[in-house]
């Protein structure tokens, strides 16, 4: 038996996390024992608790409750507290998922007393080390012993920084191993779309948005919302649009951006909110309401990493609120759209992407078993 940690504090931590711990359930339990540590990055219920809840997450053995602060000083907590459970746990090995701080955090922590780290979704870049994530990936990466990549560009990501694809083992952090094994996320998508179409009571009835005559917005990124002109330009946008098309706006509201919209000066957003009533800001979406509002939008709009992947899943196609992504296959397949936050250029994106049809969408990120391959590995290399 192996005894793997799971680090997880953010919101799509979670998501990533319940593909892995139903797979063990499903398919290792008699092989591998997990335990989940969250490190409370994001502890609102509707960010955190709801996902366990419906995704069936076992509960974390622990809860480092650290909260919301500065990089540094958030990091910096985690690690204290994560390297004292590790030495006392002494798990074979920690898993660690995408690019947050609590990312960061477990990797530097288990990297420097010697516990191998696995990172599921390595290899992505932006190419801009001005997103802390992207600092997180890069550091992340180079303390890993098994990396594994939902993307054949991920892996080239990884060659181009030296690390050698043709390793052998037995792996470690000095010889560490990648893979290329599909998206983790479409595990979900596909596990629990059925799920989310058979609830009782949809939000796409409780929303009487039957007609899907709607467009899905999320907006989090800091370079977005940390900025007062682009926040405002985004809102100028999607008001623009709404009333153009005469489409209704369903936005779920991260926490982060209803902070910076409340701290603003003016009241410009208030009141655009105010006076166009086909715009719906509502309470961040528990997984399988957000999941129906991807299916069945007629376009999304975000900032969101995993977001631009489900729109993919459920052939929907997305306008990108950044000037670069990690996930740049689907930019060169057309079914998504990079999107600098000006009005202006918000308008025209959607205008060419809204009366884009016949889009094509091949299989790029595997078959919706990244997770039962990445078990297999760990298994392979740790038992
Ligand atoms: C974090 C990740 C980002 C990821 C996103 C997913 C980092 C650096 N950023 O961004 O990569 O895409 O999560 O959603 O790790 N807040 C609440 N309640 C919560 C959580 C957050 O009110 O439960 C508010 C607080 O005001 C906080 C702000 O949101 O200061 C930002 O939270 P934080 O976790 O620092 O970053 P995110 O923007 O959520
Ligand atoms: N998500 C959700 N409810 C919401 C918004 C997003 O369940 O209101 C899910 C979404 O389906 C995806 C994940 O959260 O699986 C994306 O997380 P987020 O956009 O916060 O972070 P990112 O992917 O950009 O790191």
């Amino acid at each position: 038996m192996i005894k793997l940690i799971t680090v997880v504090g953010a919101r799509p931590q979670f998501i990533k996390a319940a593909a892995i711990s139903r797979a063990i359930r499903t398919h290792f339990a008699d092989r591998i024992n997990e335990i989940i540590l969250h490190t409370g990055q994001h502890y609102d219920d509707n960010m955190s608790a709801i996902f366990f809840e419906q995704l069936e997450i076992p509960q974390p053995k622990y809860n480092l409750s650290v909260g919301s602060s500065n990089h540094g000083k958030q990091t910096a907590e985690m690690m204290l507290k994560i390297e004292e459970i590790l030495l006392e746990e002494q798990p074979t090995a920690v898993l660690i998922y995408g690019d947050t701080n609590s990312t960061l955090a477990a990797a530097l922590a288990a990297a420097k007393i010697h516990i191998p780290v696995v990172h599921i979704e390595a290899g992505l870049r932006s190419f801009n080390k001005k997103m802390p994530e992207e600092i997180n990936r890069i550091c992340s990466d180079h303390v890993s012993t098994l990396l594994f990549s939902p993307t054949q560009k991920g892996i080239e990501n990884l060659q181009h920084e030296g690390f050698n694809v043709n390793n052998r083992p037995p792996f470690h952090v000095d010889n560490p191993g990648t893979y290329l094994c599909g998206d983790i996320m479409l595990d979900n998508a596909l596990y629990f779309s059925k799920k989310a179409d058979e609830q009782p009571d949809t939000i796409i009835k409780r929303l009487n948005l039957t007609d899907s005559n709607y467009i899905l917005v999320t907006l989090h990124r800091d370079t977005n919302t940390d900025n007062p002109d682009r926040l405002k330009a985004i809102f100028r946008g999607i008001n623009t649009i709404s009333k153009t098309h005469n489409l209704r706006i369903i936005f779920p509201l991260h926490p982060r951006t209803q902070r910076k919209i409340d701290e603003l000066p003016d009241s410009e957003i208030k009141d655009i909110l105010a006076n166009n009533p086909l715009i719906a800001i509502i309470p961040p979406a528990p997984y399988l309401d957000f999941i129906q509002l991807e299916k069945n939008a007629q376009l999304i709009i975000t900032d969101s990493g995993g977001i631009q992947k489900e729109a993919y899943f459920f052939k929907n196609k997305c306008l990108v609120l950044r000037n670069e992504t990690e996930w740049v296959e689907l930019i060169e397949l057309g079914v998504a759209q990079l999107c600098p936050a000006h009005k202006r250029q918000i308008v025209q994106g959607f205008e060419s992407l809204y009366n884009k049809h016949d889009l094509q969408y091949p299989q790029l990120y595997g078959d919706g078993t990244a997770a039962e391959f990445i078990l297999a590995r760990i298994l392979e290399n740790f038992a």
